[in-house]
This record gives structure tokens, sequence and C-alpha cells, in this order.
């Protein structure tokens, strides 16, 4: 990919390790923007003002689309083939002492194209058994890996060494899900894309591309994940226990950047809570504050992105960029998006970065007739900011989702009856 962008090297990502380092991770708040002019999600290129809705429609958001598109997450290509939803068993059980149906399904990628390669999509579904009618569900990108997958070993200075699992207490998200009559479903993205470049020509890119290496502006692993996502989505509008038109999607971490993705790209999902997502995710890619646009362009994360992505950790600079992340944001609205992060543990995904970006979003959400995050002021810990449609909360847990379910929930029942 280097060779075709023309590229003789990359700069160093920020190192989360080493304190001492000369690349050592800034947490410091006063060096964070070198950049502070972020491009105007409310501007044409042509410089003009955008002041009605039908213009971010017609015009703007397009523009801000394929930035993404191109020059970050990648385009899914026009040609990807159908996907066909076995039920592969139906279950009935219990969850917490609520009667529940579990649907375990298979979504099987259409391969005539390129037989060598196969994907089937991993699906769970759970419903409670005495609902009434369809129900809205919240779905999970899971970090379910295939048998001997070991994390590489994350950043300890920056999150914790290793982070410690949190303390289950409480209730599952699953059962508070479930106490308000909702179900739930978790997908596996590496059942549609595996988590490193070798896997690229494979999986559900390396299906469409015949095996062969990817062109600078084809999806990268975020996207082909948030495309398997939109295909669950496909499924549930056929299940008659599912209201469909209620879906929300959550995900941390990497999977926190591929639930920011998919409710950017599929206006059908109803509600998202992006948690952790960091650098690729809602963090403004500007910012100099825990993990890098360069470290996301290393050899460990660039799969996740567009080819394209690596020319800002070369020879570009990240203020070249001609969007950033508060427009990946805004490529959401109206609809509500809720972005957590930790503290304790979790300054590399920089959540005051954001932050940021979820005010910046703001006049795009005003502008559809909703409400902004209401304050432009970094909160303190643990304070939820869920009166707008935009919504925020920093937990004291460290790099988890646990601790922001239960407000997530309380912002999901605004939108969900
Ligand atoms: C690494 C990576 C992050 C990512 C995280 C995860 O820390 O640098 O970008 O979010 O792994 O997914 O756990």
């Amino acid at each position: 990919m280097m060779d075709k962008l023309n590229i003789k090297a990359l700069r160093p990502g920020a190192d989360g390790n080493n304190p001492n380092a000369p690349n050592a991770a800034n947490y410091d708040e006063a060096k964070a923007n070198p950049y502070p002019n972020l491009p105007e999600a409310l501007v044409l290129k042509d410089g003009k003002k955008v002041t009605t809705a039908k213009e971010w429609w017609n015009k703007r958001r397009p523009e801000i689309k394929e930035d993404f598109d191109r020059e970050i997450y990648g385009r899914v290509p026009k040609n990807v083939p159908k996907v066909t939803w076995e039920v592969a068993s139906v279950t009935d059980t219990t969850n917490g002492g609520v009667p529940v149906i579990v649907k375990k399904l298979i979504g099987h990628v259409d391969n005539s194209s390129y037989p060598q390669d196969t994907v089937n999509i991993q699906l769970t579904l759970t419903t409670p058994a005495k609902a009434s009618g369809p129900v809205p569900v919240i779905m999970q990108f899971g970090f379910v890996f295939p048998r001997g997958f070991r994390f590489p070993p994350r950043p300890a200075a920056a999150t914790g060494t290793p982070p410690p699992p949190p303390a289950p207490t409480g209730p599952t998200w699953q059962q508070q899900v479930l106490a308000q009559g909702w179900g739930y479903a978790i997908i596996v993205p590496n059942s549609i894309q595996a988590d490193n470049g070798a896997g690229l020509t494979k999986g559900i890119i390396g299906l469409v591309n015949k095996g062969q290496p990817r062109k600078p502006d084809d999806w990268g692993a975020l996207r082909a994940w948030a495309w398997g996502a939109s295909r669950a989505l496909d499924y549930f509008e056929t299940d008659k226990a599912v209201n469909a038109k209620e879906v929300g999607l959550e995900g941390h971490s990497r999977y926190g950047k591929a639930t920011l993705v998919t409710m950017a790209y599929d206006p059908r999902f109803a509600i998202a809570y992006v948690s952790s997502s960091g650098e690729g995710g809602a963090k403004l890619h500007r910012r100099n504050a825990g993990e890098l646009v360069e470290n996301v362009a290393s050899t460990g994360e660039y799969h996740w992105m567009a080819g394209n992505f690596l020319k800002y950790a070369g020879p570009l600079q990240w203020s070249d960029l001609p969007v950033d992340s508060h427009e990946l944001i805004a490529m959401c609205a109206p609809r509500p998006v809720f972005i957590g992060g930790g503290k304790n543990g979790d300054g590399w995904v920089d959540t005051r970065g954001m932050f940021m970006a979820a005010v910046t979003a703001g006049p795009v959400y005003k502008l559809l007739g909703k409400k902004d995050l209401g304050t432009t002021e970094f909160p303190p810990v643990e304070t939820a900011l869920i009166t707008g449609d935009i919504a925020f909360r920093q937990h004291s847990g460290g790099h988890t989702d646990v601790p922001n379910w239960p407000t997530f929930i309380e912002f999901a029942k605004k939108y969900f009856k």
C-alpha cells in the first residue's frame, strides 16, 4: 500500500508504554491542540455557508461522506455479494430469571464469484419470550475471538497494566436491556473480517477483491464490520420479534469505532452507544493526546482504515485531513448518539478529544431541529450529559464499557417507547 501511495516512510506513533520515550504519548492538555481549527461541518467546499437542512442533506453531507469514504474508512464496493440468513437454532431459556428466546443466526455470504473464500457472519439474537409484540433490540459488536487468538498488548501506561476486567457487580448489560423489555444481539466482527492486515485478502474484503490486495480507497475492517452490522439489520427487518425501527448499536474500543462508523453510514440504526472509541472513532484526529493517527496507520491497526489514511502519517499532517471526527458524529444526525469514555486508565482514547468532537457536531444537530450536548465545558467525571440528542459521559472505571450502560439505557429510554 505504501508503494501504491508512493510513501517511503511513516512517522512513528505515540509510545503509550514508556513515558520517557521521545515520542511518549502526550497527556498534557496544554500541548494537545496543535491544530485548533477544525474543518467546518456547515461550510461547503466552495466556501458557502450551509443554512438549511436541505443543503445539509443534498450538498454538505455528501461532501463529508465522500471524504470519509476516500481518505479515512474506504468505500464499500458496489458488487458486495448477497447474504442469506439461516436460523441455525432457536432455544428457550432464561437470562437473570427472564424467559428469553435465543436465535443463533448465520449469514452466509454468496461466494460463487470467489469460492476460495468463505464468509459466514455469526449473530445471536435474544428477545423476551413474553413480549406481546416486536421489541427494540440493542446489538453489540462482540469481543468474540477465534480459538487461540491473543490480544496484542495494550499500552500499559495509558490503560493500566493490563486493564483489570471490570468486577461484575449487578446485572449484565444484557439483563439491563431485558429489564426494559428490549432484546439484545451480539454480532461477531471477526466472522466478517479478520482483525489484522494479513486478513485483508480474505474475509468479506478479500472475497470481493478475489484475494487481491486493496486499492487505496477500498474499505478497511471498520467499514467491513459496519457492512456486516447492516446485514444483521436486514435480517432483523424480517424477524417479527424485532422492531427494526428501534435497533441500537453498541461497541467498545475498536468496536466503538465500528459502532460510530456503522451509525454514520446506515441511517436505519436508531441509536448508538460509542464506548472508548478513541483515534479512528470519535476522538478528533487533530488532537495530540493518547493514541495518534500514526498509531492507527501502523502495522497493527492500519487494516481498520482505507489505505489512503496512511498518507496522513507520512508526507501529510493531521491538519491535511479534509474532515475530522466531529463530522462523523454529524453524519449520524439527527439520530441520538451516546459518546462514552473512562478515566483512570483510559487516557489512550482521549476522552476529552471525543467530547470536543461531540460538542463540534452540535450545530448540525441543531440545524436538523435537534439538541446539542448543551454545554461546551468538559464535565466532571461521572456527570451524565443526556438532555440533548448527542450525549456524553466519562466514567471512572478505566478502559471498559460496563459503567456507562445504565446511563446509556436511561438515554435510550427517551427514544424507545
Ligand atoms: C488498542 C488500540 C486502540 C483500540 C484498542 C482496543 O489500544 O490502540 O485504538 O481501540 O486497542 O480495541 O482495545
